[in-house]
C-alpha cells in the first residue's frame, strides 16, 4: 500500500507533533478535532516550531511554508475518509477511540491503514471492534514529535505483513526510526520508563531526596536530558497515572502499584506543563519545585 494522504485525528500535543512531520516529509495532511479552537492552536504551534527549525537552520523558509500548505483542518471527522493512512491521536480514552473508528469506518477505502498512536491500550482490542483488524496498528510517537527519532510499531494479534511493511516505509520516509514491539501493556518504551518515572515520585514520597535532587541526580549521573519528575510534568501527570494504572492492571504485578503521591497530584488538578503546576509550579519566570 502507498501512502501519500494522511488523517490524523486530535490536534493536541501529538496530534500536531504528528501532522508538523508528515507535512514536512511530504505527506498531504488532514488535521482533524472536534475543537476549531485546538485546530488553529495547532496551527500556531507548527508553525512555531517549524519556525524554530528554520532558525537552527535543519529546513528552509521555503520547505516551511510547503509544509504549512499541505496541511488542511477539519472539525469533521468523515472528511478523513479518502486517506491511505489514519493516526487517531485523540485522548487516551479507550471509548473515545473507538467511537471514532466507528463513526470514521463507513466512510474510508477498504485499503486505508488504521492506526492509533495510544500509549497503552491494548492494539488488539482496539482493532477487534474495527472491520478490519488486518489493517490496524499501534503506531506510536514519542514527544516532542518533531525532535524524538524513535517510533514504536505494534502489531495486534490480526495485523498482516503487507500494513506492518508499509507501515515500515512510511517511518524511514520520515526519517525516523521504528522499534517493533509485542501487543502487550504499555508496550517497550513506556514499560520501562514509566516505572521510572514512578519509582521517582516514591523517592520523592518517602523523602530520599528533593524534587530539585532527584532531578539533578538523574540529569547529572545518568545523562538523562531531563529529570524524571520534569519529564513527568512535559508528559503529563494524568498519563503517567493512567499507564501506571494499565501496567498494574494488566500485568497484575504490585511492583507496578502507583505511588499515592502521583495520585494526589493528579487529584489536585495538578498534572505538569499543561495545566501549569505539578512537581514544578510554571507559573513564574522558571520553573520551582512545589514540593
Ligand atoms: N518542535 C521542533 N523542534 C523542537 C521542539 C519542538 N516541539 N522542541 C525542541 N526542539 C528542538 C530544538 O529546536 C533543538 O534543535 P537542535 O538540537 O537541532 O538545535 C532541540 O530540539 C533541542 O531543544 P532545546 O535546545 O530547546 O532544548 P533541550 O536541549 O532542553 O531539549 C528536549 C529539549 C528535546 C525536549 C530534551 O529535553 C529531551 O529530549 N527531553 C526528553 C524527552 C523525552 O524523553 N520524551 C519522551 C517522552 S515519553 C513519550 O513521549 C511516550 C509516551 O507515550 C508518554
Amino acid at each position: 500500500m502507498d501512502v501519500k494522504t494522511v488523517g490524523v485525528v486530535g490536534a493536541g500535543q501529538m496530534g500536531n507533533g504528528i501532522a508538523h512531520v508528515f507535512a514536512l516529509a511530504g505527506y498531504e495532511v488532514k488535521l482533524n478535532d472536534i475543537s476549531a479552537e485546538a485546530l488553529d492552536r495547532a496551527l500556531g504551534t507548527i508553525g512555531k516550531n517549524l519556525d524554530r527549525q528554520v532558525s537552527r537552520e535543519k529546513i528552509t523558509e521555503a520547505e516551511k511554508q510547503a509544509a504549512m500548505d499541505r496541511i488542511s483542518t477539519t472539525t469533521v471527522l468523515t472528511d478523513l475518509g479518502s486517506s491511505d493512512l489514519i493516526i487517531e491521536a485523540a485522548t487516551e480514552r479507550e471509548t473515545v477511540k473507538t467511537a471514532i473508528f466507528e463513526d470514521l469506518q463507513p466512510h474510508l477505502k477498504p485499503t486505508t491503514i488504521l492506526t492509533s498512536n495510544t500509549s497503552s491500550i491494548s492494539i488488539t482490542r482496539l482493532a477487534s471492534r474495527t472491520d478490519r483488524p488486518e489493517k490496524f496498528m499501534g503506531f506510536h510517537f514519542m514527544n516532542p514529535v518533531p525532535v524524538m527519532q524513535l517510533v514504536e510499531l505494534i502489531r495486534g494479534i490480526a495485523t498482516d505483513e503487507e500494513t506492518y511493511h508499509s507501515l515500515l516505509k512510511v517511518v524511514e520516509s520520515l526519517g525516523k526510526t521504528a522499534a517493533s514491539a509485542e501487543d502487550f501493556p504499555a508496550f517497550i518504551v513506556n514499560r520501562i520508563l514509566m516505572p521510572m518515572i514512578n519509582e521517582a515520585v516514591y523517592t520523592l514520597y518517602e523523602g530520599v531526596g528533593s524534587v530539585r535532587s532527584i532531578d539533578e541526580s538523574m540529569k547529572l549521573g545518568a545523562n538523562h536530558p531531563m529529570g524524571p519528575l520534569e519529564l513527568a510534568d512535559f508528559i503529563g501527570l494524568d498519563t503517567c497515572l493512567a499507564i501506571m494504572n494499565v501496567l498494574h492492571e494488566g500485568l497484575a504485578d504490585t511492583k507496578y502499584r502507583p505511588c499515592p503521591l502521583l495520585t494526589k497530584y493528579v487529584e489536585a488538578g495538578w498534572l505538569g506543563r499543561k495545566t501549569h503546576r505539578g512537581f514544578y509550579d510554571y507559573r513564574g519566570e522558571t520553573p520551582v519545585p512545589t514540593r
